[in-house]
């Protein structure tokens, strides 16, 4: 008689049975959500905590999940490593602890995310860490802001609301002649951009948003060189930033039709954006495809395959903003968010920039007029549709 057969059945409820064996793989990489690995014994452990082995030993610390979109994301950055984290925001988190320290000095591009800039001037502050925000679109402003404490400049790839587009290669020439870290957040493109190509040290992703593509998983990813996320993998780990398996096979899942979705809902963005530059109610369209955007050739050169999934539109006043977002009455959802698979739309003043004074956010040119739209992959004479209707006069 086994073992397994004299215990009683509280115990055999408790003790899973080992699988039968199998020659064949499961095509989808499975959900791995178990908290904790088993070891064989004490010189097992002992030689997984000294990397003499291989192992996972507790889900906050690492699991397969996270392995696997972690390293999806670094070969899509062409990055050495990668490290996925519960958010984007965990993921400059993770970049911010594991990099600054007190009486370090930041240059945070003006318009960043507001929680970025929340997270730095706010919480960053408490501990010794000091900012100064510069215009990303003007080297000198970057230049003039440096001081012999600054350790990193951070950027993103497409402003947000406004869609500027920064020079990533000109900001990297000034960060490494002064070897100071330079990390741009390529959430609003990936894929169309690269910024460890143009000589970035760090990229962060709200994976949230276009790699998860789904508005079903919150997530996020920091990528850089192998030696940097080693470091910055136990500090993650400490402060509870880590992502959870779930999140992780979601997110996987979602990646795998990212670049359908980014070329879809890019030439989305351009079309119904040259619609919308010809409306008599749109005072201005800012996307970076348009030829009558600021950033337009930078643009052609520093992007690869489209010109991004964001646009937004002036049309004048709250008001006006108001009238457009109730007449297209949830066909095109208010949603504070981007990256759905689905068109939606955002109003920056009461949402993304709402944390910001009303100086602060008219010295930004974010007025109560502007509608951020996130293309999703519908059929654009849909959306046209829709927005004519939206902007009958
Ligand atoms: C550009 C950008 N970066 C970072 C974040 C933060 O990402 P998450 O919401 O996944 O924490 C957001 C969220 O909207 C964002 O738009």
């Amino acid at each position: 008689m086994s073992q397994d057969q004299t215990t009683q059945p509280a115990t055999q409820c408790v003790r899973p049975q080992p699988l039968p064996e199998s020659t064949t793989r499961p095509l989808v990489p499975p959900l791995e959500w178990s908290v904790v690995f088993e070891f064989n014994d004490l010189d097992h452990v002992d030689a997984v905590y000294a990397g003499q082995m291989t192992g996972y030993v507790y889900a906050r610390d690492g699991h397969p999940n996270a392995t696997r979109l972690a390293n999806q994301i670094a070969r899509m950055e062409l990055a050495e490593a990668g490290l996925v984290t519960a958010s984007g925001m965990g993921a400059e988190a993770a970049l911010f602890l594991g990099m600054l320290q007190q009486g370090d000095h930041v240059a945070l591009a003006q318009g960043l995310y507001g929680r970025t800039q929340v997270l730095i001037a706010k919480e960053l502050s408490r501990f010794g860490v000091s900012f100064t925000l510069f215009d990303s679109n003007q080297v000198e402003s970057l230049k003039s802001c440096l001081t012999d404490q600054t350790k990193m400049v951070f950027v993103e790839t497409i402003t947000n609301p406004l869609a500027r587009v920064p020079n990533l290669a000109r900001i990297a020439e000034v960060c490494q002649s002064k070897a100071i870290s330079f990390g741009v957040d390529n959430t609003f493109a990936p894929l169309i951009s690269r910024p460890l190509q143009s000589g970035a040290d760090f990229v962060t992703h709200s994976g949230t948003k276009m790699i998860c593509g789904h508005s079903d998983a919150t997530m996020g990813s920091l990528l850089g060189r192998k030696a940097d996320i080693e470091r910055i993998r136990p500090i993650a780990s400490s402060f509870g930033l880590s992502a959870n398996p779930f999140e992780c096979a979601l997110t996987l899942r979602g990646m795998a039709t990212l670049p359908l979705r980014m070329k879809s809902a890019s030439e989305n963005a351009l079309h119904v954006s040259e619609f919308l530059e010809m409306q008599s109610r749109v005072i201005k369209v800012h996307y970076p495809g348009l030829k009558s955007h600021e950033d337009h050739n930078l643009a052609m050169n520093q992007f690869q395959g489209g010109f991004g999934t964001i646009a937004t539109i002036d049309l004048g006043s709250r008001q006006s903003a108001n009238d457009f977002i109730r007449r297209l009455n949830g066909r095109v959802p208010f949603a504070p968010s981007l990256g759905d698979v689905a068109t939606i739309l955002s109003h920056p003043v009461s949402t993304s920039h709402r944390g910001l004074s009303e100086p602060e956010r008219q010295a930004l040119g974010i007025t109560p007029g502007l509608v951020r739209l996130s293309f999703g992959i519908e059929d654009p004479a849909d959306l046209i549709k829709d927005f004519s209707y939206a902007l009958k006069e």
